[in-house]
C-alpha cells in the first residue's frame, strides 16, 4: 500500500502490531487504503463508520465550495453575494451546469431553450388533477419529477452528452410548471399554462397567481427578490438531497427519476423544512415581550431557535445576510410582516447571548425566508416547492459531475451487521403447533 507521495499517516495497527503508511492526497485518505489493513490475512479489511457521512467525500466536486469558518459559499467559484447581486437565476443555473459563465450567445440560446420547454404534455396536467384535494405539493411534485421518466424515456440515454443537455433544459424548464400547478390543485383553481413572454421567475409568478387577468403583471421587485431566492437555492454542495440524487444517480437511471429522489429527500422537515418551523415558532411567541422567556426555554434545552445554527456555518450562513436584505425589498412592495419584528429582535438578543455565541449559532438561510414566502402569500406547505425548484440547477449540475466522473461507482455503503446469525429455520406450520 506504500506509495511515493509528499504526505502521508502512519497507522500502528494494534491488533497486529503492524504499520502502515497511507497517502493523503487533497487532505483526504483513502477508504479502499485503510481497508488493506487486516488482523489477519482471512480477516475483513479495516472500515470506517460515519452515518450521516459527515467526515466522509463521496466525491470530487468542481461546482460548489463552502468554508463554514469563514462564511463563503461559491458556485464554480463566484462569491454567492455577487451572484446574487449582479447575475440571474437562470444565468446561475447555466453557470452550475456548465462550469463557465455564458457568453451572450449561449446565455440568449440557454433562456430560448427553457422558456419554450416550460410546457408540459397535457397528460401530465391530468395525472396532477388527479391527486386528492388536499395532496401535499411537495408530494406532488416529487410524483410528477418521476412521471417525466415516462414521458421522455430516451432520458435513460445517459451516455449521450446531446441527451443530457435535453432533460436538463426540460427539467429546469418545467420544474416551475409543476411547482405552479400543485399550489393551484390545493386551491381548486384552474391550471395556468406557461407564458413564454415572460422571464423565467415572472412566468411561474403567473402560473401560480393569475386569475381572469389578461396578463399577469408582477411587481419587478417581487419578482427580482424571488430570483434571488432561487440563486441563493440553487447549491449547496453534498447536502442531503444531494446526496440522493447522486446516490441514486448512480445506478445510471434516467435524470428524472435521480432528481426525484432529490425532491423526496428534500420533502424532509431537516432538510427543507426549517423555514416553516420557524414561522411556527414566530406566531407562538407572538410579541417581543414574550421572546426572554423564549429564549430561556431554548438556553434550557426545551427546545431550538429555529432558523439558527448550521452543520457547515460556524460564523455566519452568507445567504441569511442576503435573504435579510431581501426582506426589506419584498415588505416595501407587501408591507411588512408583523413577525419581522418579532425575528430581528430575537435575532438581536440571541446573538449577544453567551449560550449562542459561545456554541457558534447564527442565523441560517431558514431565519428569514419563510417570511418573505409568507408575504407572498405562499403557505407554509409550499416553501419547499420553491426551494426544490431553485435547486434543481444544482442537482442536475451534480447530476452531470456524477455521470461523467471515471471514478464513480454505484452506491453502495458498508454495514456493521449486528443481528442473529446461523439460526435455524424451524417451518410456520410446525412453530405454531
Ligand atoms: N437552538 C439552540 N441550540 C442549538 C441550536 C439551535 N437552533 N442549534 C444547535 N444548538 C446547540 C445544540 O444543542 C448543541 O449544544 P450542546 O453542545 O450544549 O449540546 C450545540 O448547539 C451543537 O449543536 P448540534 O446539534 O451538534 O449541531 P449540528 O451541526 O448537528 O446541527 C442544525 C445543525 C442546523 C441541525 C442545528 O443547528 C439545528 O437544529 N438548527 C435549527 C434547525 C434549522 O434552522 N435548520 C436549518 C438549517 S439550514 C438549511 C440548509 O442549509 O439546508
Amino acid at each position: 500500500m506504500t506509495q511515493e507521495t509528499t504526505e502521508s499517516l502512519t497507522v500502528r495497527d494494534n491488533r497486529t502490531g503492524q504499520e502502515y503508511d497511507v497517502p493523503i492526497t487533497d487532505g483526504t485518505i483513502k477508504a479502499a487504503d485503510i481497508g488493506q489493513i487486516k488482523a489477519a490475512d482471512d480477516a475483513p479489511g479495516l472500515a470506517v463508520y460515519d452515518p450521516g457521512f459527515v467526515n466522509t467525500a463521496s466525491c470530487r466536486s468542481a461546482v460548489t465550495f463552502i468554508d463554514g469558518d469563514k462564511g463563503i459559499l461559491e458556485y464554480r467559484g463566484y462569491p454567492i453575494e455577487q451572484l446574487a447581486e449582479k447575475s440571474n437565476f437562470l444565468e446561475v443555473a447555466y453557470l452550475l451546469v456548465h462550469g463557465t459563465l455564458p457568453s451572450k450567445d449561449a446565455y440568449d440560446s440557454w433562456v430560448h431553450e427553457i422558456t419554450y420547454h416550460t410546457f408540459v404534455h397535457e397528460n401530465v396536467k391530468e395525472f396532477m388533477q388527479g391527486f386528492r384535494y388536499d395532496a401535499h405539493p411537495m408530494g406532488m411534485l416529487m410524483a410528477s419529477v418521476g412521471a417525466l421518466s415516462t414521458f421522455y424515456p430516451d432520458a435513460r440515454n445517459i451516455g449521450d452528452a446531446d441527451n443530457r443537455h435535453m432533460q436538463i433544459v426540460r427539467m429546469i424548464a418545467k420544474m416551475p410548471t409543476l411547482g405552479a400547478w400543485s399550489f393551484r390543485h390545493a386551491q381548486g383553481k384552474p391550471f395556468i399554462y406557461p407564458d413564454n413572454e415572460l422571464s423565467y421567475t415572472a412566468n411561474f409568478l403567473s402560473m401560480l397567481f393569475k386569475m381572469s387577468e389578461q396578463k399577469f403583471d408582477a411587481d419587478e421587485r417581487l419578482v427580482k427578490a424571488l430570483d434571488v431566492l432561487f440563486i441563493l437555492h440553487a447549491d449547496h454542495e453534498q447536502n442531503c438531497s444531494t446526496n440522493a440524487v447522486r446516490s441514486v444517480g448512480s445506478s445510471q437511471v434516467d435524470p428524472y427519476s435521480a432528481v426525484a429522489a432529490g425532491v423526496a429527500a428534500l420533502y424532509g422537515p431537516l432538510h427543507g423544512g426549517a423555514n416553516e418551523a420557524v414561522l411556527r415558532m414566530l406566531k407562538r411567541i407572538g410579541s417581543k415581550e414574550n421572546i426572554p422567556d423564549f429564549i430561556k426555554g431554548v438556553k434550557d434545552g426545551n427546545e431550538r431557535l429555529m432558523g439558527f445554527g448550521h452543520r457547515v456555518y460556524k460564523n455566519f450562513d452568507p445567504r441569511a445576510t442576503i435573504i435579510k436584505k431581501a426582506c426589506d425589498d419584498v415588505f416595501e412592495v407587501t408591507g411588512v410582516n408583523p413577525l419581522l419584528e418579532i425575528a430581528k429582535e430575537l435575532e438581536k438578543i440571541a446573538l449577544e447571548d453567551e449560550y449562542f455565541i459561545k456554541r457558534k449559532l447564527y442565523p441560517n438561510v431558514d431565519f428569514y425566508s419563510g417570511l418573505i414566502y409568507e408575504a407572498f402569500q405562499f403557505p407554509p406547505e409550499m416553501f419547499t416547492v420553491l426551494f426544490a425548484i431553485g435547486r434543481t440547477p444544482g442537482w442536475l449540475a451534480q447530476w452531470l459531475e456524477l455521470v461523467q466522473d471515471k471514478e464513480q461507482k454505484i452506491a453502495r455503503p458498508k454495514q456493521i451487521y449486528t443481528g442473529d446469525r446461523t439460526l435455524d429455520f424451524t417451518p410456520a406450520n410446525e412453530r405454531w403447533a
